[in-house]
């Protein structure tokens, strides 16, 4: 497919045609193909009603189409549908395996090991998990700021005693891909369970949780061209099977007496009160999309995008690049501009119609990692072409005369 026509799939730049539009922003939240507004706007026109609860036959398409997304989802992943299970996003999915499997599971004087790369989502959950019950939050860092996490470090951090290890797949700053399936291996080795967040994984790279060999895995849908509000969260069986409910109320029992409760079987167990099944109709629609496209397509197109901005970036003068580069990187890199704060430089390209991010990207522990407060963020999708990125550059170098400097 030509840039043209991908960029055709999603009505917002025919929408925005009129003027400049270089949406660069895709890790905070992508944009929508029409395939899935027209499958939401679809569901809502034709299906609405509130799935698992209706005995009448709009009711029960709800819960058909509700329940045949859910089959959609689990075939994106390689798993079964009982172990699907839906959420809001990646920050509900990571906080149900903290407080279900973690508060449960997780004794005093254990050992929960992160990274220093992940997103605050799979950070402060296990920080209260710790503190909580008394355990101990170690950290993997990475060489010298890199992005890399080094064999070294995983065999360092990830010893006996450790009894969960929560991952990102890909950082939502440095867009680097870490060495996940060392870390699973690793984690298992020793005993520990092993919690995958894969927010920042599942719009670029194919999923197959059979072999990947996780215990948990986490995403949202609207970073992987669905609607905002729905989420998966991916368990293995046994361990979903013994874990107390989350959040309880509504469908998620068998039966209920006064002083007791039955909870109903995987997945509902942990989908208490109404569902977002138009969220759900849409994420089957994207990954419909993802499909028709093709992944291998979507991870070439991107990966060209991608080194094209990174070269480019670094070329730049004043510009500082976060991360080294080697080993794969997919969506997101970090940059400054000397002298210019993060906030000034988005707005300066705002004006430009490049869409970055600034800020800490929710990875505060991150960014005193690598010495700094905040930073800009560029983040790159399916529809993103080296236009998108020579305007990004044009823009960067006005920033520093906008704000006063000579060059
Ligand atoms: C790596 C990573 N994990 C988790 C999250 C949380 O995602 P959400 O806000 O959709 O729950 C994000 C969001 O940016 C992320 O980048």
């Amino acid at each position: 497919m030509t840039d043209e026509e991908i960029k055709a799939e999603f009505p917002i730049f025919e929408k925005r045609s009129g003027k400049p539009f270089h949406y660069l922003d895709s890790a905070a939240t992508s944009q929508r193909p029409a395939d899935v507004i027209e499958a939401v706007s679809q569901f809502y026109y034709e299906k609405n009603a509130n799935p698992h609860r209706g005995v009448y036959e709009l009711a029960e398409q709800a819960t058909e189409s509700y329940e045949n997304a859910r089959q959609v989802i689990a075939q994106f992943i390689n798993a079964d549908p009982t172990q699907v299970i839906y959420t809001r996003n990646a920050t509900e999915g990571l906080n149900l395996v903290a407080y279900s499997y973690g508060l449960t599971h997780i004794q005093k004087g254990d050992h929960i090991v992160i990274s220093i790369l992940e997103h605050h989502s799979n950070l402060i959950p296990w920080q209260r998990v710790a503190r909580a019950k008394g355990a101990v939050l170690d950290y993997m860092y990475t060489e010298n700021g890199s992005g890399k996490i080094t064999d070294e470090e995983i065999e360092k951090r990830i010893v006996p005693g450790v009894k969960l290890v929560a991952i990102t797949q890909v950082s939502n700053v440095l867009g680097i891909v870490t060495p996940y399936e060392k870390i699973i291996a690793r984690a298992h080795e020793v005993g520990a369970v092993v919690v995958v967040d894969a927010a920042q994984s599942a719009p670029h790279l194919s999923i197959d949780v059979q072999t990947l060999g996780a215990d948990f895995l986490a995403f949202s849908g609207h970073k992987l061209f669905s609607p905002l509000g729905i989420g998966i969260l991916w368990g293995r069986k046994d361990l979903l099977e013994e874990m107390p409910p989350f959040l309880s109320g509504g469908d998620m029992i068998d039966s209920v007496s006064e002083q007791d409760a039955v909870w109903a079987p995987l997945p509902e167990k942990f989908e208490a009160g109404t569902q977002n099944a138009g969220g759900a109709v849409g994420l089957a629609a994207a990954i419909h999309w993802m499909n028709k496209i093709g992944m291998d397509t979507i991870e070439e197109r991107e990966a060209a995008v991608y080194d094209y901005a990174w070269e480019k970036l670094h070329s730049l003068p004043h510009v500082t690049v976060y991360g080294t580069g080697e080993g794969k990187h997919v969506g997101a890199i970090a940059f400054n501009i000397d002298d210019a704060h993060p906030h000034d430089v988005a707005s300066i390209l705002d004006a430009d119609g490049v869409c970055v991010r600034a800020g800490h990207h929710c990875a505060q522990p991150l960014m005193g990692h690598l010495g700094i407060h905040n930073c800009c963020r560029a983040s790159i999708s399916v529809y993103n072409t080296k236009e998108d990125i020579d305007a990004l550059c044009d823009s960067i170098l006005k920033v520093r005369k906008w704000l006063g400097y000579e060059s």
